[in-house]
């Protein structure tokens, strides 16, 4: 068990598809758009809801490795990537899904990015992509994924990296108190060491650059306002939960703090693409 819950998932997917940047979805679109095949690996896919979103800028037909450590989540991305696509039907173990003219076959493989680094990068990609992963991942795992990538001359395509920006509305005294001890836990261990946190953007550029990639970077803010009330709503418990177990801001202040409703959030997301020159 990974600590993500597949409805928590599904509630993110709409903000998270809406959030992503357009321009960068474009480029990616012109530079592999156009080929017949392509074989994409997703890190940490969750319920698959990067498929859902990168397949449709993509060729007519594809070829998807979706790695998860996280047993139940792989399993609901089977349920669910049936259920997107207009027809699909399973060949031993791929998911074979056709959607708008698009053949995607999907292969599962429950890994983990750290133990199984070596074996997961032995499969074959021509882009490797990930979506609201690698906040979570330290900066040595970041350098490792790019010199990986870069050694097979890969493109990378990674969304809704969490680069630090957290406003609520309405606005409240203890709001920089509570969004600097949340930072603070967003560099805490996820597993994979030391969290690169709100610095992930800037260490994936910083790796793809020195590498001599061209580094394409955008924003992917979620803007949410009242329609998201629920997903605002659910953000709540998991932002104060890390602000607690950083012991930062007084229990007096967060009782405070959780007082008034929200009815607004952003989110701060950066989008990256990195192309081989
Ligand atoms: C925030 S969720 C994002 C899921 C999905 N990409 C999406 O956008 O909905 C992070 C995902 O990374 C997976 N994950 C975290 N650490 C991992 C690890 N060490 N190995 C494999 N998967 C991992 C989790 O199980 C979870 O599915």
């Amino acid at each position: 068990m990974s600590g993500f819950d597949a409805s928590w998932l599904d509630l993110r997917e709409p903000a998270d598809h809406r959030a992503r940047n357009e321009e960068l979805a474009r480029i990616l679109t012109r530079h592999l758009g156009g080929r017949p095949t392509i074989e994409v690996l997703d890190l940490g896919c969750g319920t698959g809801s990067n498929l859902r979103a990168t397949a449709p800028l993509l060729g007519p037909a594809q070829r998807w490795t979706l790695i998860d450590y996280d047993a139940r989540l792989l399993d609901a991305a089977v349920t669910r990537l049936a259920r997107w696509a207009n027809d699909w039907q399973r060949n031993k173990d791929t998911l074979i899904l056709e959607k708008d003219g698009r053949t995607i076959s999907v292969r599962f493989r429950r890994a983990d990015l750290v133990n199984d680094f070596e074996s997961v990068f032995a499969t074959p990609a021509d882009l490797v992509t990930a979506s609201a992963l690698f906040d979570l991942a330290s900066g040595e795992f970041i350098a490792e994924v790019a010199a990986e990538v870069v050694r097979r001359c890969a493109a990378f395509y990674t969304v809704l990296t969490y680069n630090g920006v957290q406003r609520w509305t309405p606005k409240h005294p203890a709001d920089a108190d509570m969004a600097a001890a949340f930072r603070a836990h967003q560099v805490s261990d996820k597993g994979f060491g030391p969290a690169a946190g709100p610095m992930a953007p800037q260490l994936l550029a910083t790796a793809f650059d020195a590498a001599g990639y061209h580094l394409n970077e955008a924003d992917s803010t979620w803007r949410l306002e009242e329609a998201d009330d629920i997903l605002i709503r659910a953000l709540i418990p998991g932002f104060v939960g890390a602000v607690r177990e950083t012991e930062k801001v007084p229990e007096a202040t967060i009782e405070d703090w959780l007082k008034p409703a929200r009815t607004g959030a952003l989110v701060g997301h950066t989008d990256t693409l990195a192309l081989p020159a």
